[in-house]
């Protein structure tokens, strides 16, 4: 495996990054309230994407939801929505669909293929529900069948583990850019570029990945790449985005259509119809305006205001800070491979059960999570965190560790 292009670790906080990140901790209360660890499941919410959404839904109720205003404001939501989105993927926004997670991406993307009795799908154990059961269903409805690998786990080469399960028949490879089991960083360029010299194309799983780290679609080489706009993108519930390269439209075919699947008066009641020229021939439901809005003053904040890039370094930094810090602590297995990995630290306390770790640590205010397989706790940096909120955490661990052994 070719080592992964990652984003460079910075040095040492500077005062004026200091002053950045109190500013950022007094825009996101939830941040200020405990140690935050787990964006990998739900980032913390910016103040002002919280008042945009109540503004929406202020205004819709003193407005009404039919007023003269209403319709050009949510075509102009949705468009900026896009547009957001496509900014944070580098793509044109006319290949994002906007979605309300990434299981509903997952399900578009992997449902659009035409699939055979006999075709085969390659994933991994690793993989989250949200890329596993489409694939299952692929399986129960149309005889697929799915080679299992265990790419994402730190002692397997991606690359070669891919290698290995590839054959003409491989119609779809299913995998997370970055594993929400153990944090690898998959080398998503070489494993696209392995799958398309078989006919297959790169599903992506990008629910840990967008807004963790830098996700250019186009260098990437994907073929679809599902976003959850709750997690790194610190965007509310209930959004999210599926990118779908042109070069893919005749591929991934439509299998749910709704309003804006349909270019306006291309269609008659035969049932003869054109699908717009855009990747919003995918989208199922329009989402609710009030939350794309926030995801859309997230991502503006984000983008704007912060700058991507000092994002994914500092999401990096953090992330190797914490790794390195807990490497010191006998007892503490690391799940996570230190050289491909950005903003998720996977590891396990010998005798303490991730469960009970977690609770442990709540009761400090200081949240992480544990994942079922391998079963371990997770921690995961957001740009937010400071280095002596890991400190203070790991000296937790370290005093539940010598609790226990009393
Ligand atoms: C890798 C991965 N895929 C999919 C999901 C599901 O995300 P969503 O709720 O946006 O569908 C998660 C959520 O934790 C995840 O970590």
């Amino acid at each position: 495996m070719e080592p992964e292009a990652q984003t460079q670790v910075g040095t040492a906080t500077s005062s004026d990054e200091r002053g950045k990140i109190a500013a950022i901790r007094a825009e996101m209360p939830a941040t200020q309230k405990y140690a935050y660890f787990n964006t990998g499941t739900n980032g913390p919410l910016p103040r002002r994407s919280h008042e945009a959404m109540s503004d929406y839904a202020r205004r819709e109720l003193e407005d009404g939801r039919i007023s003269p205003e209403s319709f050009p404001r949510l075509m102009g939501c949705l468009a900026s929505g896009r547009v957001a989105m496509a900014g944070v993927l580098g793509c044109d926004p006319a290949e994002i669909a906007l979605t309300h997670n990434t299981t509903e991406g997952m399900n578009i993307a992997l449902m659009g293929l035409d699939w055979h009795p006999g075709d085969e799908v390659v994933t991994a154990t690793t993989e989250h529900a949200g890329g596993l059961y489409p694939v299952y269903l692929l399986r129960q409805r149309y005889g697929v069948k799915i080679r299992m690998t265990e790419i994402g786990l730190k002692d397997r080469d991606p690359v070669e583990e891919l290698h290995r399960v590839l054959s003409p028949r491989t119609k779809a490879v299913v995998l997370s850019h970055v594993s929400w089991a153990t944090g690898m960083a998959l080398p998503m360029r070489e494993l696209a570029d392995l799958a398309h010299s078989v006919g297959a194309l790169l599903i992506c799983d990008a629910a840990q990945s967008c807004g963790m780290t830098p996700s250019n679609v186009y260098t990437l080489g994907v073929d679809a790449y599902a976003c959850s706009g709750q997690k790194w993108l610190c965007g509310p519930d209930g959004t999210g985005a599926l990118f779908v390269p042109r070069r893919r439209w005749g591929d991934i075919q439509q299998t749910f259509i709704a309003y804006w699947g349909v270019q306006h008066g291309m269609s008659d009641f035969e049932g003869h119809y054109v699908p717009p020229a855009n990747a919003s021939r995918y989208e199922t439901a329009t989402l609710y305006p009030a939350g794309l809005h926030a995801l859309t003053t997230s991502l503006r904040w984000i983008g704007e205001e912060l700058g991507w890039e000092w994002v994914y370094r500092r999401i990096a930094t953090l992330g190797r800070y914490c790794y390195d810090a807990l490497a010191t602590l006998d007892g503490v297995t690391l799940f996570t491979p230190a050289d491909h990995m950005a903003g998720l630290v996977h590891f396990a306390v010998e005798g303490i059960p991730p469960a009970d770790l977690v609770k442990k640590l709540l009761a400090e205010n200081i949240i992480i999570r544990d994942t079922p397989s391998p079963v371990a706790n997770r921690v995961a940096t957001g740009f937010y965190n400071t280095e002596e909120e890991i400190d203070r955490l790991v000296a937790a661990i370290r005093q539940i560790m010598s609790q226990q052994s009393i």
